[in-house]
């Protein structure tokens, strides 16, 4: 079947079945549809006490939904999706150890992650898996700890002279930008969490493999014809020196460690990895090129996730004061003033509802999705080979059935009883997915979370700026489309 008949029959065998959705258009599937909507839904702004960005967001899904039902199908390019909104099929399809359900191949995000863990299948995904698995155990991460406290406490000691300085010159509010903030303070971690004392040369490596995405962004909603990837563009030519650059200097940063191995390879998750690597035999071992791309994908999975969850937990603790005060009292109460370690952080009971619930209302990543490796049966639907079954995370996150009737609300008593019990069913909660792909640095990012907010609530107390604009938008991950301005006071 040719390029142009295959989509065309594909959507004959999905719609047969019921399931409805927008018509297939020629070489562009529903792209235009979505990137017209998406463009005039960034006209909305939304209420700082409005925690339903969907209408922004995802306002295709929305229309969608309601011309043909909770289960939909439409097209990306010339893949057919179809939308699942159950969370057994959901289940279904994270959970599955099979394979049948792999990540979608080739991913927009290979050009910047290659095969790292992120984006490999099957047997390739099994052995990096294993390799990397050994560098976020927790007694490896509480080591960690420190090296993020580091990094919180010269934030802080920022704010601190930056607020000061504003204080003694005039008597009203300080207003700061916190997100950037946070993108540079979570750099700071993951370059020295990942790369240890090769952390200057981790963070030029980091600033190269930013470059990549925003060229990524410029082409995401675009369909290339085949073969353009290799034309002489002035954007193709800057991207082959780019994805260089950081190759290169991944290669000398890990060459560098082969090369002083007698002391051990480090331990940061780049010594921790290269460890595992070793020890393993011959067969599990990682090549240089995989091992780059895993180094590339600690950066990309692990540093702008963890600055926006600090982003929206300070922006629903600002716009909720008495969850604010709550949170100061239980560090303060579990440790004082002084820096939480590893076994305190534990014991922030209140600190980790918190941040369950801005993952559940905010969670960076918006949508998840896989690809049928053949044709299969998911429930009652036939899916025929290829399709990508597309989880929107966000809408299952305020689904009122599963959440009750408050599900837009900020409430994290819901959590009370812990993540299975939030909600009716107990793996509602997909903001670090599940199954045997989901986060491996959940911890470590919770961990930073943790540490981060209790050293602010020690020193600061903060509401929102009223020139805070709310407009969430999902670039690769959800975040405040014009930053996050609070108004900060030191406190006494
Ligand atoms: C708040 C912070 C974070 C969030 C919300 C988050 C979310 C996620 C989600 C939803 C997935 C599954 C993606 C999918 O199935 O397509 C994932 C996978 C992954 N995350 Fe995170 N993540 C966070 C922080 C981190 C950190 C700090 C690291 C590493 C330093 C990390 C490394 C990874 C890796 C390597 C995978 C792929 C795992 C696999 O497929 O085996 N993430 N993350």
């Amino acid at each position: 079947m040719s390029h142009y008949t295959r989509p065309i029959a594909i959507s004959k065998k999905i719609r047969a079945q019921g399931v409805k959705g927008p018509k297939y258009t020629i070489w562009n599937g529903s792209n235009e549809e979505i990137k017209n909507m998406t463009f005039k839904a960034e006209e909305i702004v939304m209420d700082i006490n409005n925690h339903d960005f969907i209408p922004r967001v995802l306002p295709h899904y929305l229309k969608w939904m309601s011309l043909y039902g909770k289960t939909f199908t439409y097209w990306f390019g010339r893949t057919p999706r179809i939308c699942i909104l159950d969370s057994n099929q959901v289940k279904q399809i994270l959970s599955n150890r099979t394979g049948i359900y792999p990540k979608v191949d080739p991913h927009p995000l290979s050009v910047l992650l290659g095969k790292g863990l992120v984006l490999s299948n099957g047997d390739q995904w099994a052995r990096h898996r294993q390799v990397v698995n050994p560098a976020f155990h927790m007694d490896k991460l509480k080591m960690m700890t420190k090296s993020m406290a580091k990094c919180a406490q010269s934030m802080v000691e920022k704010w601190t002279e930056i607020i000061t300085k504003a204080e003694t010159e005039s008597n009203q509010p300080v207003e700061m930008e916190v997100s950037s903030h946070f993108l540079e303070m979570t750099a700071d971690v993951i370059s020295h969490t990942a790369f240890g004392s090769n952390y200057m040369k981790g963070k030029e490596v980091f600033l190269a493999q930013k470059e990549q995405q925003m060229l990524l962004f410029k082409f995401l909603l675009k369909v290339p014809f085949p073969g353009y990837k290799y034309l002489p563009t002035k954007d193709n030519l800057y991207k082959r020196k780019l994805d260089k650059t950081v190759n290169d200097m991944l290669m000398q940063i890990i060459n560098e460690r082969f090369e002083k191995k007698e002391c051990g390879y480090g331990n940061d998750l780049l010594g921790l990895m290269l460890e595992a690597c070793m020890q393993g035999g011959e067969e599990n071992r990682l090549s240089m090129e995989e091992l780059i791309d895993e180094s590339k994908t600690f950066f990309f999975a692990g540093h702008e996730t963890t600055s926006h969850l600090l982003t929206w937990t300070m922006f629903l603790l600002g716009t909720n004061k008495e969850w604010q005060e709550k949170l100061r009292e239980e560090v303060i109460r579990e440790c004082g003033h002084d820096v939480p370690t590893g076994d305190v952080l534990n014991k922030l009971k209140l600190m980790n509802m918190v941040l369950l619930e801005a993952l559940r209302l905010y969670g960076p990543v918006v949508n998840l999705r896989r690809q049928a490796l053949q044709d299969l049966e998911l429930g009652d639907i036939k899916v025929p080979k290829g399709t990508v079954l597309a989880i929107p995370v966000a809408i299952l996150h305020r689904d009122k059935e599963l959440w009750g009737p408050d599900a837009d609300k900020f409430s994290p008593v819901r959590f009370e009883n812990g993540v299975n019990k939030a909600a009716k069913h107990p793996n509602a909660l997909l903001a670090f997915s599940i199954g045997p792909r989901s986060c491996i640095g959940q911890n470590f990012a919770m961990l930073e979370a943790k540490i981060v907010v209790s050293l602010i609530l020690q020193r600061f107390s903060f509401n929102i700026s009223p020139n805070y604009v709310h407009a969430p938008i999902e670039l690769i991950t959800l975040q405040p489309k014009f930053g996050l301005q609070m108004n900060i006071k030191r406190l006494e």
